[in-house]
This record gives structure tokens, sequence and C-alpha cells, in this order.
């Protein structure tokens, strides 16, 4: 490790009782870390410091800025175009992204769009694609620029150019119990979001069990906290509160997702899916310009998919950044082999309806299944799934299925146990039917 002209435990000492940092402070922080100079042990002690203690907003605004900073910010001025990006702060079955995308993209918005992997319970948008056969979600820069200018959508991560910090800290973060925290979770899409080269962006900012915020309270903080950074950088942003009491859609699992994605796009999707497609999309067309009112914006999302268009985007876009399947295919064979035969089975105990679920014990469901990470060297199983057969408000007999999941057939059986007790648990059913919360609980514009 090469010597530094200060020393990391006084600043994570500093921070740990509670003090401010200077910017100074806070950009060689990041800027070591980010090459190197400083070990993954110190950086997760002043990750765990920032979830106790804060940042202060003047801290908040160095940590995104050093994020940003530590890699290129695109300029994508050169390609004509309003620019227009979705982020969602993380949830269980969130596959939106994928399909948002492309509807947006197809139209005529372009959409650069970096991504994260799985995050603690929540899945990532990075593993998701990278179920899909050949898909490289590690491009650089030009050939980023390429695909957008070409498709009208590019969907990366972070890379060693674009935004390392928070490619380091995200994976750090998933794995040392720092992930709920509004100055960090605020940080890191920020930072991505604003390297993007965007003029606007609309965030999905998940609420309940599932997200890593659990109430609507801190929901709306971290959604004002993520508008305000925005704001500051001179982006357009609207923030959706949205429920993530329940998993979205039916299928947990990389690869599931995809598929389940894929069925959005063919206008065969589940109905909260196709709603926030919707929803999210006609923002994104709105703050493009490129609809003359919210019906309007509706009716082009419609014919995005119906036409095929959206999907024609996603299978341009995919087979530019390496895919070696046809999205647009049914019949592909991939789509019926890519996930784990022999699923178990988890049986309604009782007879009722399912009044409750705990969105992050169906995600720890999955990790436990290697859907997700649970040290940063983890490979994931992009075939591992869970299927919600029923979700809050509907019907079940004892003895009928709640949900099945299914992992590698070396999977080591306490696994398999550890995801039947987690979704066991999950599920709470009652004599009477409680409606699932509405999907669209705010909005701040
Ligand atoms: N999404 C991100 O990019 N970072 C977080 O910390 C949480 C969600």
């Amino acid at each position: 490790m090469s010597s530094l002209s200060y020393n990391p435990v006084d600043i994570i000492r500093r921070k740990r009782d509670g003090k401010v940092l200077s910017g100074e402070e806070i950009a060689h922080f990041v800027a070591d870390y980010s090459r190197g100079a400083i070990p993954d042990y110190q950086a997760s002690a002043l990750l765990m410091a920032i979830f106790f203690s804060g940042l202060s907003e003047s801290e908040l605004v160095a940590l995104t800025e050093s994020m940003l900073h530590s890699g290129e910010v695109l300029d994508l001025s050169e390609i004509p175009g309003i620019k227009v990006d979705k982020h969602s702060t993380g949830g269980v079955g969130d596959k939106v992204s994928l399909h948002l995308a492309p509807t947006v993209a197809a139209c005529g918005v372009r959409v650069p769009m970096i991504s994260g992997r799985g995050l603690g319970h929540s899945g990532g948008t990075l593993d998701k694609l990278e179920s899909i056969p050949g898909f490289s979600t590690g491009l650089s820069t030009e050939e980023f620029r390429t695909v957008l200018r070409r498709t009208g959508l590019s969907l990366i991560g972070q890379t060693e150019t674009l935004v390392p910090a928070d490619k380091l800290l995200y994976a750090l973060r998933d794995v040392t119990a720092t992930v709920e925290s509004i100055p960090l979770i605020a940080a890191s899409i920020m930072s991505k979001k604003l390297a993007e080269g965007i003029d606007g962006l609309v965030l999905d900012v998940k609420v309940g069990s599932g997200a890593f915020m659990k109430t609507r309270e801190a929901a709306t903080k971290l959604a004002a906290t993520l508008v305000a950074i925005g704001r500051r950088a001179g982006k357009h942003v609207t923030a959706f509160l949205t429920d993530m009491d329940q998993p979205l859609g039916r299928y947990v699992g990389n690869a599931a997702e995809v598929n389940e994605s894929l069925a959005v796009l063919r206008g065969e999707g589940p109905a909260d899916l196709t709603e926030l497609n919707r929803v999210l999309g006609a923002e994104m067309l709105r703050m493009a310009g490129v609809c003359s009112s919210e019906a309007d914006a509706f009716s082009r999302i419609e014919h995005a998919i119906i036409s095929g268009e959206a999907l024609a985007r996603l299978q341009r876009c995919a087979a530019m950044q390496g895919a070696l399947v046809d999205l647009r295919d049914p019949n592909e064979p991939w789509l019926f082999d890519n996930l784990h035969t022999g699923a178990q089975t988890l049986l309604a105990p009782a007879s009722g309806y399912v009044q409750r679920m705990d969105a992050e014990a169906v995600g720890f469901a999955g990790v436990a299944l290697r859907a997700g990470r649970e040290r940063k060297e983890d490979t994931i199983d992009p075939a591992a799934y869970i299927y919600l057969d029923r979700k809050v408000g509907e019907a079940v007999t004892a003895g009928q299925p709640l949900c099945h999941f299914a992992g590698a057939a070396d999977l080591p059986k306490d696994r398999i146990e550890r995801a039947r007790s987690l979704l066991s648990d999950a599920y709470v059913i009652g004599p009477s039917p409680t409606p699932a919360r509405p999907l669209i609980l705010d909005v701040l514009r």
C-alpha cells in the first residue's frame, strides 16, 4: 500500500464520534480507496461510521462529487435528443428497468443507464442482464455511446473508468450491512446518474418490507435528498414513492426476472410491472418533452409495446452488447432452459387470504438459493428462482402452493431449508382479505 499524507484511522474515528469531515478529507479517502491505497477493512469501518453517524449536507455533497469524479463524467451532447434515465432505490422482484428503458427508447427518448448489482436482499439490473447469454454490461464509454446512439438505450454497470468508487463501495456495502443508509444510498445513486450525461432522472423510491426504507417517512427523506442533489447539479428530477411491501411481479431471481420483463414487453406482463412501466415511462416522456399530455404519453407507451418496437429495441441493444439469443422469440430455447428444474413447493399451512408478505425475507430466500451474494467474491446462480403463486390479497386453501423455489442441484440442503423457512415466515395468512397497498404512493416533482 502506498503511503498517505493523512491517517485514515483519524477520519474513521472522527466520523464514528459524529464529527463533520471536510470535503478534502472525504475526497482524499474516496480517491485513495479507489486506487487501492486504502484497504477494504478501513473503508468498511468508515461506511459503518457513516451508517451510524450520518452525513451533513456538505459531507453528502462532497461524497457524491468525490464518487462522481472518481471516473469520467460523460458528455453526451453530441448525441441528439434529450437523455433521461430512471433508477430504483432497490427492491425484490424489481425488474422494471429491463422493460422501461427499451419502452422509453422506443418512444424517441435516449436512455443511458448505469445500473448496479444485487445489493443485500434486493436484486440488481446488472445481475439480471448478465443472465442473458453473452450480454456484457462492462462496455467502454465509446461502446456505450455507440450503442446509445444506434439503439436509443444502453445498459451498463460502473466500470474502472465510470464511477469506479461506486463500483467498489457498492460491492463493499453489500457485504458489510451498510446498505440501508440515506446518505450512502443517495451518494451511490446520484454519483452514477450524474456521470451518465443525462438531462433528467426519474427515481423510483421504494417503500416497505422489501425496500431499504421501510417507512414512508424514511422514503420521503431519501427521495428529498436524491432530488436535492439532482437539482443542485442542474438536472430535472422527479421521485415517485412506490410500494415494496411485496415483491413486484411473480418471479424473483435473475433469469426468471428477465423472462418476466420480456412478458411485459410482449404485452403479457403482470399488472404491477406494466403499471410502473406506464407511469414511470410517462414521466420520462414528459421530462423529455416528447408528449403533449399524460394521456398522449400513455398512448405512446402502449403503442411501443403493442407494435413490438420496445421489444425490438431491447433486442437491438442486447445484440450490440453481445447477447447470443433472440429476446423477441417466445420460442427461444434459452427462455425455457434458463431456470433450474426440480423446484420445491411451499404449501399453505391454513386456508384464508395472504394478508401480508415480508418481501425482504423473500429477497433473502433468493440469496440463500444463490440468486444474490453474501460475500464480495460470490458468484451468483442466474437460474435460481422463486415463483410466487400467491401474493397479497389472494385466497389460498390449506395445502395449496404459496410459492415454488429452486436452486442448483448441488446447492447444499441447509440453503434450501433456509430458503424454505424464510419463505414460510414471509407469508402471513389470515381469515379475511386485506387489499394490497396502492402501487404509486406519492410523487415529488
Ligand atoms: N441503488 C444504488 O445504486 N445504490 C444504492 O445504494 C441503493 C440502490
